[in-house]
């Protein structure tokens, strides 16, 4: 996989975050990402099947995310103000009936930066947009009670608690730039009652991960060694016991 911009302000690459943000994703047939940057998070989750949404305003970062994704026919990456085309993708893809996730990780809010003159992207959010936005999820989870997901990450902050206070409050130790910080989440469901996208990063830590793997090596191992009628066994008793 070619490297993507290691030291943009905010990636999602550091401690295990991007892995723990991605196995709270709901089974989903869209994914949408507004505020990408490098778009760490899209480049480590399994993709989504009908399209994968990618917007930023940064120019230099959508060039390389284009050459990057030019041989995927479901990737849109797109260099513009997601305020003007977030909307839209919402209502097309669930008017159509697909499963949308849609993952936000806004620049942050002043109040929350440890440096904020320092800490500076090239194209900021004011205030009044950081309230949009979420004034906007909100209509379109009225408009849309199914099919429909948001996924917001960034730091605690009044607005973001006093807005998103129904939903689901998720917190995460990680390293930035100005030492430890907890990264917040928000979720507008509950993800254990969710099917996940995927399986591969089931575990708080890169030490669980890997335990979870091991355990899963070894019962396939033992699995394998069974005759094909004892597999079909186990396999139709698994399938009735998860009821999938
Ligand atoms: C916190 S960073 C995202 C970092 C990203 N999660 C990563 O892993 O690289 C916020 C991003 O929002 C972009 N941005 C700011 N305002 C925007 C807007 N109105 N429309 C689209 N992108 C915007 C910035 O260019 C910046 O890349």
């Amino acid at each position: 996989m070619t490297m993507l911009p290691g030291n943009y302000l905010g990636r999602k690459g550091g401690s295990g975050v991007a892995q723990w943000i991605i196995n709270k994703m709901p089974f989903h047939d869209v994914y949408i990402e507004p505020f990408c940057g490098c778009a760490v998070v899209a480049s480590l989750k399994k993709m989504a099947m009908v399209d994968n949404v990618l917007i930023d305003k940064n120019i230099d970062l959508i060039r390389f995310l284009k050459t990057h994704y030019s041989s995927y026919d479901n990737f849109t990456v797109l260099n513009v103000d997601c305020f003007s085309f977030l909307d839209t993708f919402i209502c097309d893809y669930v008017g159509q009936g697909k499963k949308v996730l849609v993952y936000l990780d806004p620049p942050y809010l002043p109040e929350v930066r440890s440096d904020y003159v320092r800490s500076q992207y090239e194209h900021e959010l004011t205030m009044l947009q950081h309230r949009q936005l979420l004034s906007l999820m909100r209509d379109r989870l009225l408009q849309f009670p199914k099919n429909l997901y948001f996924i917001i990450s960034g730091y605690k902050s009044d607005l973001y608690m006093s807005m998103l206070q129904d939903w689901f409050y998720f917190e995460f130790q990680t390293m930035s730039r100005g030492g430890v910080r907890i990264e917040s989440l928000w979720t507008s469901f509950n993800p254990d009652e969710y099917i996940k996208h995927q399986y591969d990063y089931v575990g708080s830590t890169f030490t669980e991960r890997q335990r979870i793997k091991r355990k899963c090596d070894r019962w396939i191992s033992k699995f394998q060694k069974l005759s094909f009628d004892e597999q079909m066994v186990i396999y139709e008793s698994l399938k009735n016991t998860l009821n999938i």
